[in-house]
């Protein structure tokens, strides 16, 4: 399958209806934010920035987390870049509890991102959500392997995706960098006077 045609995957699912899964008696639903957002969902800015602020640490940047930047960042960060996907996950009773994307990398692998539960309820929905996700990109993209990163320090997260089928397979070590008002963790090496490490976990296809 060549890089354009998983582009053209991409662009069918961001404009796609949602995926629905269901868990037990209960049912979420994925839903891709295309350049629609605004009219599909309820006070996303807000939801996702919110979402954000609880969870600092996990993220690769930090930064005053404002309204705009969040809705820049829904315009132009996701619905309108091409190799990236995010799914609202929603449940008919609780509405938004979280999200999760993938992006298409130039070497044509997947990788899982910015998965993050914002509200209490449905329990697994966070498990089902990264399932489907690997199921698209084994069945839809053809891919054999499913990579993603995870701060070492964030032991939920690293458990979370190896009771979810990932190894881990290596370390990157990272510098703090402060650019105005941003921190961002840049990559260095291991013989230096590293602060954190961030793990790359893979998941195969069997
Ligand atoms: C990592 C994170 C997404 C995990 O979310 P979660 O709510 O624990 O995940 P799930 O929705 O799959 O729920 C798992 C729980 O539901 C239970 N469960 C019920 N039905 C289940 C099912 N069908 N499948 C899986 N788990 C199920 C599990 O036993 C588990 O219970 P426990 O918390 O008592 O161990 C969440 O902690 C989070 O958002 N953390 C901050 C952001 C983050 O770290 N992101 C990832 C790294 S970038």
């Amino acid at each position: 399958m060549t890089y354009g045609e998983k582009l053209g995957v991409m662009k069918e699912l961001r404009n796609g209806p949602p995926i629905e899964i269901c868990i037990g008696t209960d049912k979420i639903l994925l839903c891709p934010v295309n350049n629609n957002w605004r009219s599909v969902f309820d006070n996303l800015p807000e939801k996702c920035g919110r979402w954000r602020k609880l969870n600092p640490t996990v993220a690769n940047s930090s930064f005053k987390i404002t309204k705009d930047r969040t809705i820049s960042w829904l315009d132009f960060n996701i619905s309108a870049c091409e190799t990236t996907l995010l799914f609202i996950i929603k449940n008919e009773m609780l509405g938004e509890i979280g999200h999760i994307g993938f992006d298409l990398m130039e070497d044509s692998s997947i990788w899982i991102s910015r998965v993050v539960r914002g509200e209490k309820g449905v329990p697994g929905a966070m498990s089902e959500a990264v399932r489907e996700i690997c199921s698209i990109a084994f069945s839809k993209f053809d891919c054999d392997e499913i990579f993603l990163e995870c701060y070492e320090d964030n032991i939920r997260g690293v458990n979370f995706y190896q009771e979810n089928g990932f190894s881990i397979i290596g370390k990157k070590f990272l510098l703090p960098k402060q650019l105005n008002d941003e921190v961002t963790w840049a990559e260095c090496s291991e013989k230096d006077d590293y602060k954190r490490v961030m793990l790359v976990l893979l998941k195969t296809k069997r």
